[in-house]
């Protein structure tokens, strides 16, 4: 291709092209051998700009569990690849689907495990980890067992312990999916409120459009298994944003065409051609 400017601009007009946190390019992941192989993700390609909040939405079993976890670095992909860029050596953190705590340790320490793998001096890992117990409302749960706690407790303990590492990248699968309605649109707006404040990177993952539309600044939607990015939408509303754009026509008109596009891939994935 030729270059239709060949003049050369001068510094200041040169563009700075911010280079991608996240970037996935044909990434594939095939599960098994041979006539059993089950090819669940890709191929996919994903660029996430620093600072960018991203959703994705797709039917169950369409591989975004399968994609987050590539990206966490827990699970190789088959083709392709996948890499995450950060300015600092802050790890990324993830939210389990299903919490991921440990139940041996006690919610404290659970909330303060990152903090400790990065060698955080124990009386200041200790009161990071009670502030954001106590932003979870569970503070007089820091010396219990998560045995003790209920499946929305337990979530919030996981929410805790990947928000107290402070990371520069976060990448949450289906965070809020075992909590009640009133506490999972707190916590939805506790989480706005952060992201925008800190302009963490966010892959966040969720089988609700509304939660979607509320959070990203981009909503991106899977298709049936394998799973393929087929549409992308960009809610309407500017930053700093608030729960309350959950109640403007715009957001009903998004809910409605991001439903139009989901449906059919949850059917094809319900009753495959
Ligand atoms: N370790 C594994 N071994 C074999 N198959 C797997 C493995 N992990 C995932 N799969 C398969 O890959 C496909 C995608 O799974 P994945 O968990 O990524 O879906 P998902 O989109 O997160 O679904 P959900 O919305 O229900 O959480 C599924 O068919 C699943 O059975
Ligand atoms: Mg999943």
């Amino acid at each position: 291709m030729g270059d239709p400017h060949p003049t050369t601009p001068s510094p200041t007009q040169t563009p700075t092209p911010t280079a991608p946190t996240l970037r996935a390019q044909a990434l594939t992941r095939t599960f098994g051998r041979g006539a059993k192989a089950l090819t669940a993700l890709g191929p996919v390609d994903l660029d996430i700009a620093p600072g960018e909040f991203t959703c994705i939405v797709g039917p169950s079993g369409c591989g975004k569990s399968t994609l987050l976890r590539i990206a966490a670095g827990l699970l190789l992909p088959s083709a392709g690849e996948l890499s995450i860029r950060a300015a600092s050596p802050r790890p990324a953190a993830m939210i389990f689907q299903d919490y991921g705590i440990y139940d041996w340790k006690t919610v404290l320490a659970n909330v303060r495990f990152g903090l400790d793998i990065q060698r955080v001096p124990r009386k200041e890992a200790d009161a990071r980890a009670r502030d954001w117990l106590a932003r979870m409302g569970l503070s007089e749960f820091a010396d219990a067992y998560p045995a003790a706690l209920s499946g929305g407790m337990r979530q919030r303990v996981a929410i805790a312990r990947a928000l107290a590492v402070e990371p520069e990248v976060l990448l949450m699968d289906e965070p809020f999916a075992a909590l009640d309605a009133q506490l999972r649109t707190i916590l939805q707006d506790e989480l706005l409120d952060l992201t925008q404040t800190t302009r963490t990177t966010t892959l966040f993952i969720t089988h609700s459009l509304e939660e979607a539309i509320v959070l990203g600044d981009r909503v991106l939607v899977m298709s049936a298994r394998p799973g393929r990015i087929i549409a992308e939408h960009r809610p309407p509303f500017p930053r700093p944003r608030t729960g309350d754009v959950r109640s403007t026509p715009e957001f009903t008109a998004l809910k409605s065409e991001l439903w139009e596009l989901l449906r059919g891939e949850v059917r094809r994935e319900v009753i495959p051609a």
